[in-house]
């Protein structure tokens, strides 16, 4: 950790990425947190409470929006220093429309969880911006999550066709279960994150699940009863049995991702089967495609040809 001085954050103004920002202050070591929000309001609003709320001065608003690649790039541009790490949490359920197209011909819910965060580590990369850690914000939903309604992915050569046809929304439709589009995007976003940790050896390339958590604004966008059910009734019984748990614990994950190398680069850390809270694990074990290279590279190929 002592390597980690400063920290730039995507979606920081709430949910998971606010609290990440929050713990990473409280660390003595930690000097600068950058938070990365698409709304000015939102983000000052957030930089005041943090302030307060941690007494530490340490905070700066990088403006972008992962929806917009352009603004990603305008963003990188104005970076006038190097992190030590960065944190690409923004994303969730894709809005009211996830597998509707973006201007770039993608789905909403690939743009905001997967295409932005490329674009942006590219532009940091050529720039020599990074000097450790990225960190991706993933979802045991890319391996499944039977217990809560969730499946499996099923790819079916997981080629880079396959990988393009989920992201610009051959595969999914308006119809589509939205975890089921959320499931394959944070697939695909794990599996490039570990063909960049293999491209790029000398960073560390983790993803981390905060795992079910409760208080955030994750769910807001999806239909009645799913927001029902992993909301409503989610946010209130589930912690009850396990089933979620707080967004401190969630963003501890990341904190602890973050400053522990005895988490690989390449890997993927979540919760172990049957309980999307409790310790994190190795997830490669439980899905084979997870540790695929050449999946792994097929999904790189494919993301990068939609930048
Ligand atoms: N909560 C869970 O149970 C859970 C489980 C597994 C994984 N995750 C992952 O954890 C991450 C954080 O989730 P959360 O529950 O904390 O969600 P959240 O409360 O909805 O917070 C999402 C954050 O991302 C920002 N954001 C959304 N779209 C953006 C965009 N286009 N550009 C820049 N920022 C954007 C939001 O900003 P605005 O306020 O402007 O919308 C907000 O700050 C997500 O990637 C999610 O998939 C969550």
């Amino acid at each position: 950790m002592e390597n980690i001085k400063s920290v730039l954050i995507t979606g920081a103004n709430a949910g998971l990425g606010r609290e990440c920002a929050r713990q990473l202050a409280l660390t003595s070591t930690i000097e600068k947190v950058y938070l990365g929000c698409r709304s000015r309001e939102k983000a000052e609003a957030a930089l005041t409470a943090l302030v307060a709320d941690t007494g530490r001065n340490i905070f700066e608003i990088v403006l972008l929006d992962v929806m917009d690649p352009g603004s990603v790039r305008t963003a990188v541009s104005n970076m006038k220093a190097p992190v030590d790490a960065v944190i690409l949490n923004a994303g969730g359920t894709g809005g009211r429309h996830p597998t509707a197209l973006t201007p770039q011909g993608v789905m909403n819910i690939y743009a905001v969880n997967v295409q932005g965060h490329v674009v942006l580590i590219d532009e940091m990369l050529n720039r020599q911006l990074i000097t450790s850690t990225v960190l991706y914000a993933g979802s045991e939903a890319a391996r499944g999550i039977p217990k809560m309604g969730v499946a499996r992915p099923a790819l079916k050569d997981a080629s880079v066709n396959e990988f393009l046809n989920i992201a610009v929304g051959r595969t999914f439709t308006a119809k589509s279960d939205p975890m089921d589009a959320y499931a394959s995007v944070k697939l695909t976003a794990a599996l490039w994150m570990s063909s960049m940790a293999r491209k790029n050896p000398y960073l560390r390339f983790v993803t981390v699940s905060p795992g079910g958590t409760t208080g955030t604004n994750g769910f807001d966008d999806m239909p009645f009863l799913k927001k029902l059910m992993f909301k409503h009734i989610g946010g209130v019984l589930m912690p009850l049995f396990g089933m979620m748990h707080s967004v401190e614990t969630g963003a501890k994950r990341y904190v602890d991702v973050l400053t522990n190398t005895k988490f690989k680069s390449g890997g993927f850390y979540a919760s172990k089967e049957g309980s999307p809270t409790g310790k994190i694990v190795d997830q490669f074990p439980m899905f084979a495609a997870l540790a695929n290279e050449e999946f792994q590279d097929n999904a790189n190929q494919a993301v990068h040809q939609l930048v």
